[in-house]
């Protein structure tokens, strides 16, 4: 059994020190949210960079902004079918600011207009807005703020001026950044976070432009929807210079040693010091979840080199388990003092669990067994694009979780930071992916082009940057990489593995690889990944212990089942795979591009959904499985050309509502008892339609057309859902199941007249007055009766007053041409989904809903 755990020289520091304390609740290391107040432009101009440039003209506004979402999507699109088939190109992005009140630039060489050493300084408050320069705001309930690093509060006097520095969580791709016409460097990777440090080229007093381009303007460089722009936070961060320093992500923790009765956590923190000699003391004080302190750490330290990496082991008893089912969060308070001056304050989040796998066994968390139910998500969020948004990404999980699902992957690169803070706290193991390729391409432009100069950079921040999420369960080095079939891979993979365990031995690493064959896989020859990971080829699971000896096995990628929600083709019981070959282009039958959503349609390469999970299932050493994919995304709308434009992959649809096969997943994953019945029951007269329920905790289904049995129906052997063949007669199809003969769920679909109405499913009535949270809110055509109208597909005019404004609308069709951006868009199979975001007052938010035929509807959301 192979045990990941903290690892690396132990040394066990004495708690005895005098602790330090601050003198007060100040705080030196804050960070800003930088959001707001941007300018944009969609185009060249090569003068932007200057600080004196005019960018009035351009259009003001805040971030995270993902300009491709707002486009029309044409086939002339040079991002083409596969990117979703919306705009991309060239855009800038200024912001004039100046700086917090009580901020001084650190005076260095080489720089503008700083302040004098030593000069007092107040730091700014920001959560008193009064406070605050203008383009600054405190984050609110939505906006995170990310628990890295301390809350904003005032902080006393400084020592010699402040460092500052700005980070960007993700520019989708090629950014080049300027401070006051100074170029601070470029980053090629779309998915990548990292800092420049502005210091030198601050104004204190007078206005400072920061100008950002990007250029993902060489098409196609990625195999899905990228989005193109700033489009996750950006923050400014400020700290005291300091003679000693706690490094840029330097700060890790992890898991030790765990018994009932007490656990280790191992803290690494790695100073930079500008001489040998400086001597400062460490404290590490951990919290629990409600803030309790659990016990302190003091450690002085004198620096013996720039870099310094200084361990401490933190005993404390009877630790809560983090698990999916219990995902319990401790919080590590990292102080750095010069003697009694606190000069850097950190939060850490953190969890105390073990993940093991075995051979035999498959994966287990705190030593028990657990089946990897997993999902790849790409990282657009349907309308809204590829602009990060934490109400939008903690929907989808909600989505996820609800259906049992208990891990995601993050295909094929490094997530947004908040949304590895939603796996934290809501309980999702996560496979933190670093690339799609690595040297050898699959698109023309893409980072094949970057990969010999970034790799390590990239590579090394993006682990840095993840490694305290203990969610984190695995690293995988690449999706599918092409050097699998060469000796380059060889080489390749060593070198990105022992990348990985330099900055995180504490994981293991695998890579999604196809290659089946042990002796032409040369990323398995490479003899250093830690767990098999194979894409698809469920043909070879049960000789994977033979093939793969020793390696634990987890299916990183399966399915590519492909569907429609609530369209039905019949009959459902022969599989057809569209497409059927490699020899055979990609083409669906149906003329409206859709695929039946009875779980019967994959890709030749993959296999339904029931046909997977029940290999997957069957073999216990089988780790888990990701499904391709939890939600339908932009691009790659496979068995379709043109129109066709997001996925069918999808167990969910692109707006949000759950596919048939969502209940399969649920009845077998989740521990609620389940009863989905399905299709619709809206057919011909006569005509036969196959009826499939889905069920779970119960022995037995019993199906009734107008009050009059079709029989009862049980899953033999290994199946997973029962069905009917029945001639239509309009009326209730119900379905009632059992267990010992007692009712445990009824389940009724009605035949449904002419749309005479809508119906409002919202997730959330209430949402916070900042600006960037949002409702998303179900739109049901439903008949004068109240039932759903299979095939509506409505023109709907929406609008919304108040404080809130409509931040997309979607029906989830794959074909649909319409934008997202509208205010009218047509319902498909009689749902369309509207999102509203929050202003930044408080107040009512109304939404209305107009279409012909229909009753005018409104709808009130609170935001406060
Ligand atoms: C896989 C690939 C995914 C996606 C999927 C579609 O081979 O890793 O990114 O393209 O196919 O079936």
């Amino acid at each position: 059994m192979r045990i990941f755990l903290a690892v690396g020289v132990c040394l066990l520091l004495s708690s005895a020190a005098t602790p330090q304390t601050p003198e007060t609740n100040q705080i030196p290391h804050q960070r800003l949210n930088f959001d707001a107040g941007w300018k944009f432009h969609p185009g060249d101009d090569p003068s932007a960079s200057a600080p004196a440039f005019n960018d009035k003209p351009w259009r003001s506004l805040d971030l995270p902004h993902d300009w491709s979402i707002e486009g029309e999507f044409s086939q002339n699109n040079s991002t083409g079918q596969q990117e979703g088939g919306l705009p991309a190109g060239i855009g800038w992005y200024r912001k004039t600011f100046k700086l917090p009140s009580g901020i001084t630039p650190a005076v260095t060489e080489g720089q503008a207009g700083a302040g004098m050493p030593g000069m007092a300084h107040r730091m700014v408050d920001s959560n008193n807005p009064k406070s605050q320069a203008k383009g600054m705001r405190a984050t609110g309930p939505d906006v995170p703020v990310r628990p890295q690093l301390s809350p904003n509060v005032p902080v006393r006097p400084g020592i010699s001026g402040d460092k500052i520095y700005i980070s960007f969580d993700g520019i989708y791709r090629n950014s080049e950044v300027w401070i006051n016409g100074h170029l601070l460097g470029k980053r090629p990777n779309g998915y990548i976070s990292f800092r420049y440090d502005l210091t030198p080229w601050l104004k204190k007093d007078a206005d400072n432009v920061l100008a950002v381009r990007v250029d993902n303007s060489a098409q196609p460089n990625s195999r899905w929807y990228t989005g193109s722009g700033i489009y996750r936070h950006v923050w400014l961060e400020t700290l005291p210079a300091a003679p000693i320093a706690i490094d840029h992500w330097g700060i890790q923790v992890s898991t030790g040693d765990i018994t009932d009765q007490q656990a280790r956590l191992r803290i690494s923190t790695t100073l930079r010091s500008a001489q040998t000699g400086q001597s400062c003391t460490l404290q590490q004080v951990l919290y629990d979840a409600n803030g309790n302190k659990v016990t302190t750490l003091t450690l002085p330290y004198t620096a013996k080199d720039t870099l310094n990496t200084v361990q401490q082991d933190l005993w404390f008893p009877a630790a809560q388990r983090w698990s999916p089912e219990h995902p319990y969060l401790y919080t590590l308070e990292t102080s750095l003092f010069i003697g009694n001056r606190l000069i850097d304050r950190q939060m850490t989040r953190t969890g105390i669990r073990q993940f093991q796998f075995d051979f035999r066994q498959g994966f287990l968390v705190n030593g028990h067994h657990l089946k990897i139910k997993g999902v790849c998500l790409h990282h657009d969020l349907g309308a809204l694009g590829a602009a990060v948004n934490t109400s939008a990404m903690r929907r989808q999980l909600l989505i996820l979780k609800e259906m049992g699902c208990n891990a995601i992957r993050t295909a094929h690169n490094p997530p947004a930071p908040e949304f590895l803070d939603l796996c934290d706290e809501m309980g999702f193991l996560v496979m933190d992916e670093a690339f799609d390729m690595w040297q050898k391409k699959k698109n023309k432009y893409d980072y094949s082009l970057d990969f010999a100069q970034w790799h390590r950079r990239d590579l090394e921040d993006q682990v840095r940057r993840d490694r305290n999420h203990p969610s984190i369960f695995i690293w995988s080095i690449g999706n599918e990489i092409r050097e699998q079939f060469d000796a380059s891979g060889i080489t390749l993979t060593k070198e990105l593995t022992g990348i990985v365990r330099s900055i995180d031995p504490t994981r293991p690493i695998t890579s999604a690889m196809t290659e089946t064959d042990t002796l032409e896989n040369n990323i398995y020859q490479a003899g250093v990944l830690d767990v098999m990971g194979l894409n698809y080829n469920q043909q070879v699971y049960d000789s994977a212990q033979r093939k793969y000896p020793g390696q634990p096995f987890l299916a990183t990628e399966t399915t590519s089942a492909e569907a429609t929600r609530g369209h039905y083709d019949m009959p459902s019981d022969s599989i057809r795979r569209w497409p059927t070959s490699a020899k055979v282009p990609a083409v669906g039958v149906n003329r409206d591009y859709t695929v039946s959503a009875y779980d019967d349609v994959s890709a030749y390469w993959g296999s339904t959904h029931e046909e997977t999970w029940r290999i997957v299932k069957r073999d216990p050493f089988v780790a888990g499985l990701f499904v391709w994919s939890g939600f339908d995304y932009l691009g790659e709308p496979t068995p379709y050309r043109w129109p066709a434009r997001s996925s069918y992959f999808g167990i969910v649809d692109l707006a949000g509502f759950p596919k048939d096969s969502y209940y399969m997943y649920q009845s077998e994953w989740s521990s609620k008892p389940v009863l989905h019945l399905f299709p619709h029951w809206n057919w011909k007269p006569g005509q036969l339609v196959d009826v499939w329920a889905y069920y779970s905790q119960a022995s037995e289904i019993e199906l009734f057309l107008n009050g009059v049995s079709l029989g009862v129906k049980r899953k033999e052997g290994d199946e997973l859902h029962v069905q009917w063949r029945v001639p239509f007669e309009p009326g209730v199809l119900k379905a009632v199941s059992r267990l010992h003969g007692k009712v445990v769920l009824e389940k009724e679909v009605r035949t449904a007249g002419a749309p005479a109405r809508v119906q409002f499913m919202v997730d959330r009535q209430i949402i916070h007055a900042d600006g960037s949270d949002l409702s998303f809110i179900g739109i049901r055509i439903v008949d004068a009766n109240g039932n759903l109208v299979p095939d509506a597909d409505t023109e709907l005019s929406v609008s919304v007053t108040g404080e809130g404004t409509l931040a997309g609308l979607d029906n989830g069709y794959q074909a649909d041409g319409e934008s997202f951006r509208g205010y009218r868009h047509r319902a498909f199979n009689g749902l369309c989904l509207a999102i509203i975001r929050a202003k930044k007052k408080a107040g009512r938010i109304t939404l209305h809903v107009n279409g012909a035929g229909l009753t005018p509807a409104i709808l009130d959301i609170d935001s406060q």
